[in-house]
């Protein structure tokens, strides 16, 4: 039986905690005993208007249980909300041991119609959002002992959705960030992650999936409860977290790794393209995979592969 999960004396900031998802990460880091900072904008699942009501509520629903919380209304699209949203933090309780970027709306429309406003809200939101939040977190992390980061991905980034180009260039370039901040961040003690949920919400609902009733559910209850992905946010979010510069998926209580790999390719005798034409069903054959540290592995890959020195 592993140790008891618990977050006594640690502060979590969760953005986009006032429902869904986020909602769920707060009420149980709260139940184990995490400070946790509630930031929610409010505002509609397309990004419109603002409502401190649902952060509000879950703090009250946290407090109303015994725990401790503190809210933030901040949009996460500026440089200057993110840094007030952990700054709430370190005024509150005076320290920052874990970030949940969760925070999240959808503009989907197929590629060929997509605008530049419905590109740049959900770059906003998603990407620039988690870096402004995370960014100064992960600053104040590498001079006071490190911390545990948590950034959320998406199934539809990582492997494609129709009508989600914007959201899913999004949803990769934090999957980019992350690995790049798990390597700088590694010699601070600071590990860093990306989740690819799945469960219903009011933005499934959007999707065209089932969506959170408005009582929300126990795992028990519905397979697509928010609760079923929780218990991996929290282990990712906990010191004890083995992992860092990851890609896990969790969705209906299946939790898995996704990963970025190679596979084992052809060595090319004939440099041209009738050499590549020639071998097509080689190059492509995923069957055996390896997956890089980072790019200087993949560096040395080449080199084991081809004896190149560089
Ligand atoms: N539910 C799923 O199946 C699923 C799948 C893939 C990815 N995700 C991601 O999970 C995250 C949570 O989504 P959810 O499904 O719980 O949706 P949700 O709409 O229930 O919750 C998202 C919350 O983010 C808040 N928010 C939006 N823009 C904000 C901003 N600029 N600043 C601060 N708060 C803001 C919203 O007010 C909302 O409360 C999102 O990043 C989403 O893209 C969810």
């Amino acid at each position: 039986m592993a140790d008891t999960i618990r977050f006594d004396d640690k502060v979590v900031v969760v953005t986009g905690a006032g429902n869904g998802l986020g909602r769920t990460y707060a009420l149980q880091l709260a139940e184990r005993g995490a400070k946790v900072v509630v930031n929610d904008l409010g505002g509609s699942t397309d990004g419109r208007g603002d409502d401190q009501s649902a952060a509000s509520r879950v703090v009250e629903e946290i407090r109303a249980a015994g725990g401790e919380a503190t809210a933030n209304f901040d949009s996460v699209a500026t440089q200057a909300g993110g840094a007030n949203i952990i700054r709430t933090a370190l005024d509150a309780y005076g320290r920052v041991d874990a970030v949940i970027a969760n925070a999240g709306i959808l503009r989907d429309r197929s590629f060929s119609k997509l605008s530049q406003e419905e590109l740049d809200i959900i770059l906003d939101v998603h990407l620039r959002g988690t870096m402004f939040t995370v960014q100064p977190a992960f600053n104040w992390m590498r001079e006071n002992g490190g911390g545990n980061i948590v950034m959320t991905a998406s199934p539809s980034g990582l492997f494609g959705a129709f009508g989600q180009a914007n959201y899913c260039a999004a949803k990769l370039g934090i999957v980019g960030m992350m690995r790049v901040m798990a390597i700088e961040g590694a010699k601070a003690g600071i590990k860093v992650n990306a989740l690819a949920p799945t469960a219903a919400t009011r933005l499934t609902a959007t999707a065209g999936m089932s969506g959170e009733a408005t009582e929300p559910k126990t795992p028990e209850e519905d397979p697509m409860s928010t609760g079923r992905v929780s218990p991996l946010v929290l282990a990712l979010a906990h010191a004890s977290c083995p992992a860092s510069g990851e890609i896990f998926n969790a969705g209906c209580g299946w939790i898995s790794r996704a990963v970025v790999a190679v596979n084992e390719g052809v060595l090319l005798d004939d440099f041209s393209p009738e050499g590549v034409a020639a071998q097509w069903d080689t190059i492509r054959d995923p069957s055996r995979l390896t997956v890089p540290v980072d790019a200087t592995d993949y560096w040395r890959m080449i080199q084991a592969k081809t004896g190149a020195t560089g």
